[in-house]
């Protein structure tokens, strides 16, 4: 069995709610395993539970009951967190500084310095799409530059748990598929992801397994094409099929006791739509130049 990268068991938070003897039960009772090397998605909606849950996974707020762990040390050792990155809910950043200044002072925290920080430096600006911008201060920042900086501070030690709550918010969606496919890449290198979302869309594309959060009780939880097939149905796709041939299948398809639910044209989604008519060209391209062209003009 592959090592576990997050263990959560029986894990709840209360918090008192002041002046009062009433208290909000943020998590209830929740299990997690996720294996090294997995993308996770903890989805639900707002007061659900997920930052809180982020935070006691990182030792960062402690649980009223059960446990956490990290590669398999308890949330609670400090010494857990060596090996993790967090981009939290609304992370602050002093705006006097610039990108790169920003980042050299994340970078000298986790103890990098000379050649190997200014090196680390430059390679997650590279990374994040922010080389262009490097020398600017963070006032200037647009809300998608300074998730992407977020971004950038928590990967300033090459983390092999990555934790980010809600990565995408208030990014556009050309901004939101370049953080997915960093994630990947990220994936690819055998980072072990462990994301929160709202956006049920984005979470669809990158993670291996999503948990739904409701009222703080996981609900559901599994890989994603198992929860979102329908398991009776079936979905063919034809390109320049005639009238007769469509006809033709739906006949056989009675006469074998199916049944032909649906015909329709099939459809993009709205967000490739905006993709293809604000980016006509080579989408590959980092994006910082166009978010600078835009705030130019
Ligand atoms: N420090 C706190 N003190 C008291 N209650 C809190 C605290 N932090 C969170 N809560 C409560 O716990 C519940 C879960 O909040 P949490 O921030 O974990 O949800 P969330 O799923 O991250 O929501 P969002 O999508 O809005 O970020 C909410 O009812 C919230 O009001
Ligand atoms: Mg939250």
């Amino acid at each position: 069995m592959s090592e576990l990268a997050v263990s959560v068991v029986g894990m709840s938070k209360v918090y008192p709610v002041p002046f009062s003897r009433r208290a909000v039960v943020a998590v209830r009772e929740l299990n997690l395993a996720i294996a090294s090397g997995e993308v996770y998605g903890l989805l639900g909606p707002n007061g659900s539970g997920k930052s809180t849950t982020l935070k006691m996974i990182l030792g960062l707020v402690p649980p009223s009951r059960g446990r956490a762990e990290i590669f398999g040390r308890a949330s609670s050792d400090v010494a857990s967190r060596e090996s993790v990155g967090f981009l939290p809910e609304s992370p602050y950043f002093p705006k006097y500084l610039t990108g790169t200044e920003t980042l050299r002072f994340y970078g000298k925290l986790c103890g990098l310095r000379g050649e190997r920080l200014r090196a680390r430096v430059g390679e997650l600006l590279e990374l994040v799409g922010l080389a262009s911008a490097a020398d600017r201060r963070l006032s200037g920042y647009s809300k998608g530059m300074l998730q992407r900086i977020g971004l950038a501070q928590a990967l300033v030690n090459e983390p092999r748990l990555l934790v980010l709550d809600e990565p995408t918010a208030g990014v556009d969606p050309a901004g939101s598929r370049d953080i997915r496919d960093l994630i990947l890449r990220l994936k690819e290198r055998g980072t072990t992801v462990l994301l929160s979302s709202h956006l049920l869309e984005q979470v669809q594309e990158v993670c291996d397994r999503v948990g739904i959060l409701a009222n703080g009780v996981l609900v559901r939880e599994g890989r994603v094409e198992e929860l979102l097939a329908v398991e009776n149905q079936t979905e063919l796709i034809l390109e320049n099929a005639p009238a007769e041939l469509l006809m033709q299948i739906a006949a056989l398809a009675s006469t074998s006791g199916a049944r032909l639910v649906e015909q329709r044209k099939p459809q993009t989604t709205l967000e490739r739509l905006f993709l293809e008519a604000t980016q006509p060209e080579d989408s590959s391209k980092r994006r910082t130049s166009n978010a600078e062209h835009r705030r130019s003009d």
